[in-house]
């Protein structure tokens, strides 16, 4: 059995520096408190996994420390554990007690690097995931790396995932919350599709904001690398973080060229993934009119389209409702901004495909700028090889 308990975030109030001194919230609502201290209690003293909100998507989340835990976690959502982990933490004083094994430091930032001060200090707590070194003595479980020299590492900003992190006082490892492959949950509703009767617990705080999970920056190689696209944009990486991050690098930046028609991204694992094909349309550029370009749109809905009992269109800035005149499609708009369309990405792919009859999902890409890097890495992932130009 899994139970779902509500918990409100608007109840739970960090002090300004709790990110770094590991001060403890105030939670003014005492059933968010109970549940909260209910799912602390199962990270701290358990093996088991708890499903919980992030600003990002929902994690599935157990001790970064404990071997059964991490196990636990891959095992709940098949995921092949070759795939690193990013473990979670409520401050950075945390980061020195529990991963450092540092009880008292005289500096709070030793352990984080130079390179990344800058971007910590602004985007902490926040949807940045930064790799720092394994230490020597290291108390993570080699699982949770998968066996690497580094370790991946945020401070989420949703107070529900922050108060569960500081109420264990365990870092926490936490993959997104979905059965491998699947696209990511962003409803506590999307977990216990995907999760029931795999894990105790999943905390219910509402819709996930953002949409899409952490941006994950590697600084220590030169020139710093963009791992993973993410919540916070590549140009705010590279305006906030300092000199050295101007130049970074987004490692495997998938563009289409000019003419392409179809693309085959060589990928380790299928990922973000409906039941439904997915068929993605990427924008051109060019000066080729609007109309043009959805007649091409159309054809390509109808050709597909032709031997399926129905299917859906995910519009976003210019698919019009007007493009569908066949009564077996369903269309949804998945936004008027690109931060809208991030936010209910996942929401939309599910529900489209949770439909009885819908085989294949068509869905209007955006370009790749501010928000639309991580959106069309998604996209490309779930669509798989099914990228048409438009
Ligand atoms: O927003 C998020 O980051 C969500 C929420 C739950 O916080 N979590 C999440 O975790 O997306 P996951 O496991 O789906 O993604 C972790 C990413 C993967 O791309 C993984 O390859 C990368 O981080 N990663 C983790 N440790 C790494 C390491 N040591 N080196 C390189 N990449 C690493
Ligand atoms: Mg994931």
């Amino acid at each position: 059995e899994t139970k779902i308990l509500k918990v409100d975030p608007k109840s739970i109030l960090f002090s300004e520096t709790a990110h770094i001194d590991g001060s403890l919230p105030t939670i003014t609502d005492p059933e968010t408190e109970q549940n909260l201290l209910e799912a602390a209690k199962i990270i701290r003293e358990t093996e088991n996994t708890v499903g919980f909100p992030t600003e990002t998507v929902y994690g599935l989340g157990g001790s970064s420390l404990n071997d059964k835990s991490v196990l636990n976690i891959y095992k709940a959502k098949n995921r092949p554990s070759d795939n690193p982990l990013i473990s979670h933490i409520s401050s950075i004083d945390q980061l020195n007690r529990k991963i450092y094994g540092q009880e008292s430091c005289t500096d709070v930032l030793q352990n984080i690097p130079q390179i990344y001060r800058s971007l910590t200090e602004k985007l902490w707590p926040g949807p940045l995931t930064i790799l720092l070194p394994v230490p020597h003595h290291s108390t993570l479980s080699k699982l949770t790396t998968a066996d690497q020299p580094t370790f991946a590492v945020r401070i989420p900003s949703n107070p529900v995932a922050r108060a569960l992190i500081a109420l264990s006082d365990t870092p926490i490892a936490a993959p997104s919350a979905n059965q491998s492959t699947r696209p990511s949950p962003t409803l506590a509703s999307h977990v216990f599709h995907d999760l029931k009767g795999r894990i105790p617990l999943i905390l219910d705080g509402g819709a996930c904001t953002v949409g899409v999970e952490s941006t994950v920056v590697d600084g220590l190689v030169s020139p710093p690398l963009l791992l993973r696209p993410g919540g916070f944009t590549w140009e705010q990486i590279r305006s906030m973080g300092g000199p050295q991050w101007a130049n970074c690098k987004v490692e495997n930046k998938k563009t289409v060229s000019e003419g392409e028609k179809v693309r085959t991204p060589g990928m380790k694992y299928r990922h973000y993934s409906p039941q439904a094909k997915v068929i993605l349309f990427a924008p051109q550029e060019g000066d080729a009119p609007l109309e043009e370009r959805l007649e091409t749109v159309k054809s390509v809905i109808k050709d597909h389209a032709r031997d399926v009992s129905g299917f859906a269109v995910l519009s976003s800035l210019t698919f019009p409702d007007s493009l569908l005149d066949d009564a077996r499609g369903v269309y949804r708009c998945l936004g008027n901004s690109n931060t809208e369309i991030q936010a209910n990405l996942f929401a939309f792919l599910r529900q489209v495909d949770e439909m009885p009859n819908v085989d294949i999902i068509f869905v209007e890409g955006i370009d790749e700028e501010g928000e639309g890097l991580a959106v069309m890495n998604r996209l490309r992932k779930a669509a798989s090889n099914n990228v048409v130009s438009f």
